[in-house]
Formats: structure tokens, sequence, C-alpha cells
């Protein structure tokens, strides 16, 4: 157990590292235990973080990852190489304890949505982790009778927690049956040559994935869709999905589609 996570532990809102895994050398993974207060929609995100060797809280907003019949939370993070709290956060490991402010919030839920046909999952790097939550809550496949999951990174590396997660739901003995062949999986990549490449904007405009997928072209009455990436990604594909009609909504008032930043950039 590390210095950082022993302080921690004196705090109200401390909860224990139960499995860390790491991904490649800018991902990881890992879960705690979940508050026994803790009520959350899918896709929902919360405030954790540790103390700086002042004692002082770093706090980031995470999205959980675990879908909410989970006894843990899941959460799946960057490794910031100078960030305050990934710098040192990258270094947890099970029986540390971390803070975690039991308050979830967020776009990305079910609700925010009118009733369709299909239901889009779009995201870059870590924005896959919401949908890692709402690929496994058997609502997303009560709702919808065809989920799919576009996951985009610049290496197949990057792709690795998804492919992983998707592959396990086929046996999930919870939700297997449940998602039998309704969620479409559609990972690409960038930068590094793969079997599917491109970005999400690209692939949606040119209608490449409508095609690979045997799926109609994106349109109002049938389709959905969540967003999650860097601002500038949110952004372009908001673009993309207007122009098939889509219109953005919220919790306050179900629409078409949502968008939430998986980070906040520099400068912005
Ligand atoms: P920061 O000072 O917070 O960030 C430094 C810089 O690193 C940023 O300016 C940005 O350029 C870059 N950066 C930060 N986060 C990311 C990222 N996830 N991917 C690529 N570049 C990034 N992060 C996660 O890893 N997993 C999540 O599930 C997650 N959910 C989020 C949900 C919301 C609503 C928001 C607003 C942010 C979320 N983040 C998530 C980002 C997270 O809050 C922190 O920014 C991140 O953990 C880095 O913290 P840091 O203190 O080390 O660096
Ligand atoms: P690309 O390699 O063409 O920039 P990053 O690692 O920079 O956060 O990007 C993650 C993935 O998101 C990369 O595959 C990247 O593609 C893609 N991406 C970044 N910005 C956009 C955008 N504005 N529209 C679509 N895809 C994007």
């Amino acid at each position: 157990m590390n210095q950082n996570a022993a302080i921690v532990k004196t705090l109200p809102d401390a909860q224990t590292v139960t499995s860390v895994q790491h991904w490649t050398d800018r991902l990881f993974s890992f879960r705690v235990t979940r508050p026994q207060s803790l009520r959350f929609r899918s896709g929902e995100f919360v405030m954790i973080g540790l103390l700086d060797e002042r004692g002082k809280p770093i706090m980031r907003a995470y999205s959980i990852a675990s879908p909410n019949w989970d006894e843990e939370l899941e959460f799946y993070s960057i490794k910031v190489p100078d960030g305050p709290l990934t710098s040192r956060l990258q270094h947890i490991q099970p029986g540390d304890q971390i803070i975690l402010r039991p308050k979830p919030v967020g776009t990305l839920v079910l609700d925010a949505l009118l009733p369709g046909k299909r239901i889009w999952f779009l995201a870059t790097g870590t924005g896959i982790a919401p949908f890692a939550s709402l690929m496994r809550d058997p609502e997303t496949y009560e709702r919808y009778e065809q989920v799919i999951m576009m996951h985009t990174c610049r290496e197949q590396a990057e792709l690795e927690y998804g492919r992983q997660l998707v592959e396990s739901l086929k046996d999930d003995p919870l939700i297997g049956e449940m998602v039998g062949d309704k969620l479409l999986y559609y990972p690409t990549t960038t930068r590094e040559t793969s079997d599917r490449m491109g970005r999400i904007t690209d692939n949606l405009s040119s209608g490449k994935v409508f095609e690979d997928l045997g799926v109609p072209k994106m349109n109002l009455e049938e389709d959905r869709a969540m967003v999650c990436g860097s601002l500038q990604f949110n952004l372009d594909v908001k673009t993309v999905l207007e122009s098939f009609g889509l219109r953005e909504g919220a919790n306050s008032e179900p629409l078409q589609y949502v968008v939430e930043k998986a980070f906040v950039g520099d400068g912005i």
C-alpha cells in the first residue's frame, strides 16, 4: 500500500481498490468497493481522487464503467504523465484506497433519449467508459433492437479493453442471452493498420459503417446516439448526426442523441 492510500483511509468517502489491470502504457482499468448507498444510472460519472502530498484532495470526473447491478465499481483511465491525478492514480494497487464522492450525474443515460430501434454508442479513447456500463445494462437491450458500439483509437492495443469486454458479454450469465446478436461492435484504428480503419465521423458520413453492418442509413425515426470523446470529436460527430436529421436531447428534454466530454482538453 502506498503512502497516499494510507492517508486517504481516514476520509469519509474512501473506497478500497480490489483489482487493477494495465492495458497499455497510457491506459488502465481498476475496480473499487461500492458505497452501499450509491445508486446510479448506467452512463453516469462521479468524482474520484487521491490526496496530494499536503493532504489536499485532487478530484476528477470519471465515468462509471461498470453496470448499475455490479457489486463493485469499475473505472477505465488514461495515464497523463504529468497529470495531477493520474500520475499518482496509475500506481494504485489492490488494498489501496481512493476517494469517491457518491453523487453520480451525467447526460449519457437511456432516459435522455426518445424510444427508437437502434442505439449508437460513439466513442474515442477512454470515451468508451460510459458505454462499458451501458453495454452491460439489461435495460439497453430491453429498449433497443440493435446496439451498435463504434470505438476508435489510434492503435489496436488501445481497443483491447473494449474488445475483451464485448467478447465477455456473449458468455455473461446475467445478460449474455439478452445481448445475443443485438450488439454490433465496430472498432477502428486510425494510425495503425488493422481490419477496420477510419474515424467515426468519416465512416458515418461515407455510409461505410451502414454497409459493413447491414443496417439502414441513420435516420430520425429509428436511430438514437450517445457520443463521448474529446470536445472536437464531439462537435464533429454532432455535425454528422444533425446531417442525418437527429437532434440533441437532454435529461429534461429527451430527443435523438446526447453528448458528453470524455475529458476537458488543454486550454478549454
Ligand atoms: P488533467 O489535468 O485533468 O488533464 C491533463 C490533460 O490530459 C488534459 O488537458 C487533456 O488534454 C488530457 N486528458 C485528460 N483526460 C484524458 C482522457 N481521458 N483521455 C485523453 N486525454 C486526457 N478520464 C478517464 O481516464 N476516464 C474516464 O472515465 C473519464 N471520465 C470523465 C468524465 C467527464 C464528464 C469528464 C469531464 C472527464 C472525464 N475524464 C475521464 C477525464 C478526467 O476527469 C481527468 O482529466 C483525467 O483523469 C486526467 O486527470 P489528471 O489530473 O491526471 O490530468
Ligand atoms: P486520428 O488518428 O485521425 O486523429 P487521440 O488519441 O488524439 O485522443 O484520438 C483518439 C482517436 O480519435 C483517434 O483515432 C483519432 O483519429 C480520433 N479523433 C480525434 N479527433 C477526432 C475528430 N475531431 N473527429 C473524429 N475522430 C477524431
